[in-house]
């Protein structure tokens, strides 16, 4: 079986971004049709669509949708509409180096074509768009074949949050290998962590593994240590908002935890990292901007008080894993093995235009 398709455009330059809107999940799954960009922000900003590379598919559609009314013959007005929407966007969330990696290769595409019309801008700015959600499945499939062979019949795989068909177009980048395992006919196990506060690896994980048919259990993030300790572990694969050029990388707060545990018990850390998440200008994780969310979310989280009213709450949406803890990182170009620095430039020296 398939995973859903998370966002997709429908129809031509009057059409619409459609998206799962994954706050209802595992309840309800409702599509939500975006018409205008304001609508896209807060779908980004509140989490309707999320991970990495489904905000940057996103903020591209986003785009699109700030655009299409600008008049055909006011370049100026045209051009100034598309630095105020990549800025508008990007404000949406700062981690996820995706958002900011498809509104500037938007950017560049109408910078590089001063030749075309405004209408034809427009035109090539939604198949740039619908491009991305190629562009993504393609890079998906192959990280999910470039992983598969490291996953043994009948191992156990944990993984944090949802880097999943849900964070993407459809396949997931940490949940590819494991689809991949699965329809090879290896019997294949996730511990999906619960991920608080806001339960992306119990809402979303359980629930897109449980639609394709591959057996999951859930555990709380407190969890982890007893089942790594038990044995029931054989790999650990997350995947990354941002990581920078020497492999340290930003994921859902909590990872890093995971990632310390996974060293201590000798279970194997693999992220899945597509290139565009990978940010060559960031020597170090120290630089990865961190969000941070509301206190509601963990002093109220789905609707009941559980803290009392007046204590301070610090509620950072990401943390940051040292290179050193990460076993290997599986690009869609290729595993790439310590040390990192070194593997990663090489990577993005074969990919010059990679980044715009
Ligand atoms: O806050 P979220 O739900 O957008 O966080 C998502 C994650 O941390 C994912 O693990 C990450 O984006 C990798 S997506 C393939």
């Amino acid at each position: 079986m398939i995973p859903v398709k998370t966002i997709e455009w429908i129809g031509g330059l009057d059409g619409v971004a459609r998206l799962i809107d994954q706050t209802l999940l595992p309840g309800e799954l409702r599509y939500l049709d975006v018409r205008d960009v304001e609508t896209m922000w807060e779908a980004i900003r509140m989490l309707r669509v999320r991970g990495a590379p489904a905000i940057g598919i996103a903020a591209a559609m986003g785009m699109v949708l700030a655009v299409r009314d600008c008049a055909p013959d006011r370049r100026d007005a045209f051009l100034a509409a598309v630095e105020r929407a990549a800025a508008y966007l990007n404000s949406a969330r700062p981690t996820a180096v995706n958002l900011s990696w498809a509104t500037r290769r938007m950017q560049s595409l109408v910078i590089r074509h001063p030749d075309l019309s405004v209408e034809a801008l427009k035109w090539r700015m939604l198949d740039e768009a619908k491009a991305m959600v190629d562009e993504d499945n393609a890079v998906c499939q192959a990280i999910g074949r470039l992983g598969e062979p490291l996953i043994r019949d009948g191992d156990s795989w944990l993984t944090h949050c949802n880097a999943g068909g849900l964070a993407t177009a459809q396949w997931g980048t940490a949940t590819a290998p494991i689809y991949m395992a699965h329809a090879a006919g290896k019997r294949i196990h996730v511990f999906a962590d619960e991920t608080r506060p806001l339960l992306q690896g119990a809402r979303l994980t359980a629930w897109e593994l449980q639609q394709v048919g591959v057996p999951v259990t859930v555990i709380t993030d407190n969890m982890a240590a007893t089942v790594m300790a038990q044995g029931k572990v054989q790999g650990v694969i997350v995947g990354t908002d941002r990581m920078a050029a020497n492999g340290d990388f930003a994921n859902k707060i909590g990872t890093l935890g995971v990632a310390v545990l996974a060293k201590e018990f000798g279970v194997p850390f693999y992220v899945a990292a597509p290139t565009s998440s990978i940010d060559m200008r960031l020597a170090s994780g120290e630089a990865i901007p961190i969000e941070e969310r509301r206190p509601e979310e963990v002093s109220e989280g789905f609707g009941r008080r559980t803290v009392p009213p007046g204590v301070r709450i610090y509620n950072p949406a990401f943390d940051v894993t040292p290179h050193r803890y990460v076993t290997a990182i599986i690009t869609e170009r290729g595993i790439v093995h310590p040390p990192f620095h070194e593997g990663l430039r090489a990577l993005f020296e074969r990919l010059p235009s990679s980044q715009p």
